[in-house]
């Protein structure tokens, strides 16, 4: 692979992808030839934000590789509750792991972490801005359950927050599929996400309604409204329940659909349709630990490196990210790092646009 971590899948080639892929199907079929795979090596999983699926999967990963896994789910249980800074903390605990994986509820933390680590990182969810392990997980489930090209996906609910749904769009435009984004204006996908699915020569279509959507759809991605990202419990209370599917809006689509969800789930998905055979996000959930095996491998193999963390980045002292979630806000002695992409200035962190 070209790169030394993974902060999000777009730094990887298309071929790199493929490598991942199709690792991770040889592991599903045989996985007791990779039993030891690992063997001697230590990941460490740091989750400053919740987890079940990402954090366990992981784990179990490393386990079955024959690995051993330190870390920690509730930073208030580490020293970061002291006033640790992310820097320290990383730097320290390169000290123990030869791989690290992290989630952090600050937009572009990976990628700062990236930036003082001595061994791999993997971006584990930043904020409401990349998941590119879930991304990953996806594109396996796709290409064992259906294709990876010319497919019409549906992604519904919370577009604008769904980090999930930012790293599978921007994926599955290389692979030059239609789009079908269902949600509500207030949540509807970012400007720079569209312009991803533009630059690609994909096309998409808006719509608030999923009866509409559904027929016309080869692959639904359901995502929970996240409530965690929104400003006040009222403006959360207005979009919650707009979107459930059910076994009736099932009936209106076609029967070769594949739903699929990141999971959690909360109420967007009737308990019924979890008995419709195409409903497969348990499967996906599975399939995550395939996904997750195959990058580490790729990445505890350190021979290929071509790439370092802050290539491609200008340091700006004047250019400040006016992002309140981003991790430049709260961990000040961040270099203030843009990269330009399509002629635009961003921040390398959480990519907003950095106007001077
Ligand atoms: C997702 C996440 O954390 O972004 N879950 C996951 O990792 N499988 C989706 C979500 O929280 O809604």
């Amino acid at each position: 692979m070209r790169c030394r971590d993974l902060i999000d899948l777009d730094d990887l080639t298309l071929q790199d992808w493929e490598s991942l892929i199709s690792l991770a199907q040889k592991i599903r079929k045989a996985p007791s030839e990779y039993a030891r795979a690992a063997q001697g090596s230590i990941i460490a999983t740091l989750f400053f934000e919740p987890s079940t699926r990402t954090q366990l999967s992981f784990q179990t990963a490393m386990l079955r590789l024959g690995g051993q896994v330190i870390g920690f789910g509730d930073p208030q249980t580490s020293s970061i509750a002291k006033g640790e800074t992310l820097k320290d903390t990383v730097k320290m605990v390169n000290g123990y792991a030869d791989l690290i994986v992290i989630r952090h509820p600050s937009e572009g933390a990976a990628k700062a972490a990236s930036l003082y680590s001595s061994c791999p990182v993997i971006n584990a969810g930043d904020g409401g801005h990349l998941h590119p392990t879930q991304t990953l997980t996806d594109l396996v489930t796709l290409k064992e359950e259906k294709r990876l090209n010319g497919l019409t996906i549906g992604f519904c609910g919370d577009l604008k927050n769904g980090r999930t749904v930012h790293s599978l769009v921007k994926a599955m435009c290389r692979y030059k599929n239609r789009f079908v984004l269902i949600s509500t204006k207030q949540l509807s996908l970012p400007e720079y996400i569209k312009n991803v699915i533009i630059e690609n020569g994909c096309e998409f279509t808006e719509t608030e309604s999923l009866e509409k959507a559904i027929p016309m759809l080869d692959i639904l991605y359901m995502t929970r409204i996240q409530r965690e990202r929104f400003s006040s419990m009222e403006e959360y209370e207005k979009q919650r329940d707009v979107y459930v599917l059910s076994q009736a809006k099932m009936r209106l689509a076609k029967p070769s659909l594949r739903v699929l969800h990141p999971l959690p789930r909360v109420d967007e998905i009737d308990q019924e349709v979890d008995n419709d055979p195409r409903a497969i996000y348990f499967d996906q959930a599975k399939y995550g630990v395939y996904a997750r095996m195959s990058l580490i491998l790729h990445l505890l193999k350190q021979d290929n490196i071509c790439c370092k963390p802050a290539d491609g980045l200008m340091e700006l002292p004047e250019a400040v990210c006016s992002n309140q979630r981003c991790i430049t806000r709260s961990e000040k002695y961040l270099p203030h790092l843009v990269k330009y992409a399509g002629g635009i200035r961003r921040c390398a962190f959480c990519e907003s646009i950095i106007e001077l």
